[in-house]
């Protein structure tokens, strides 16, 4: 089951609020502007589909797979939602006959695949569904950097139906995983959503990659297009191709 901020129907409608339009969207974008041609785009873990509806209103030819029913009944709804195809799947389960240009896994969604076994298996839907010369980017956080440090926040929401405080709170890390909370506030109920993330390192998703039959062309520390460099680049953002 995805966690509940995103099965929820009422925490999944907030998710265009506290998560709009940003850099990286921006730069996932720039990977088909030179494009003339329309591509094949496939988003696993699209959520609200920000990015596939951005991408599709460019002509491009777009599927977003999410898992949460609620993530997808958002993206549907909103306006030229119905340029993209939606499918409701794991990244690690999902299946289409279709062929992709470019394989993308975006918002750290990578982060939430917690076996090894959902990882080799999300690695290998991306290279049986990537054409030959297709491209895989997806991205996950640098574990060098002290993210629990500042992981905590708290932000105010102005919503249609009132206001709404919402807060991360870090809980514990165990090995290469971190446990959190976010807490909701609205006007008439608390609602608390408990998550888990893993953070690999470089070098263990590298390993994945490799054993996948993948192989990576470039790794960037950015979203300014700098390379990554691990002792201070809190992104890793993997370029990936198919070995042929
Ligand atoms: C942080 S959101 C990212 C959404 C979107 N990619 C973005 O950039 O805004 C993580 C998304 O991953 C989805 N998710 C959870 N488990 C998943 C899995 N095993 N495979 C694919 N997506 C998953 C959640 O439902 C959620 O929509």
């Amino acid at each position: 089951m995805p966690d509940e901020h995103y099965e929820n129907p009422r925490l999944a409608a907030l998710y265009d609020f506290d998560s709009g339009w940003s850099v990286d969207r921006d730069f996932y974008l720039s990977l088909a502007t030179n494009h003339t041609f329309p591509l094949g785009i496939l988003d696993l873990g699209c959520g609200t589909g920000l990015l596939c509806k951005a991408y599709a209103e460019k002509g491009h030819h777009v599927t977003g797979c999410d898992p949460s029913l609620s993530m997808l009944d958002v993206a549907a709804r909103q306006p030229n939602g119905d340029l993209v195809k939606w499918m409701q799947s794991f990244a690690q389960t999902f299946k289409s006959d279709d062929r992709y240009d470019l394989i993308i896994m975006t918002g750290h969604a990578f982060q939430v695949l917690l076996q090894d076994e959902e990882i080799l298996a999300t690695f290998s839907v991306m290279r049986q569904h990537l054409k030959e010369d297709g491209l895989i980017v997806f991205e996950s956080r640098n574990p060098v950097i002290n993210w629990k440090e500042n992981w905590d926040y708290s932000m105010s929401l102005d919503l249609p139906e009132g206001k709404v405080q919402e807060s991360r709170r870090f809980v514990e890390e165990e090995k290469d995983r971190m446990i959190f909370e976010l807490w909701y506030q609205f006007p008439d109920e608390v609602l608390v959503s408990k998550s888990e993330l893993r953070f690999l390192s470089h070098d263990a998703i590298l390993n994945f990659l490799m054993i996948s039959g993948l192989r990576v062309e470039k790794i960037l520390g950015d979203w300014n297009g700098g390379l990554f460099h691990e002792p201070s680049s809190e992104e890793m953002i993997f370029f990936v191709r198919r070995v042929s």
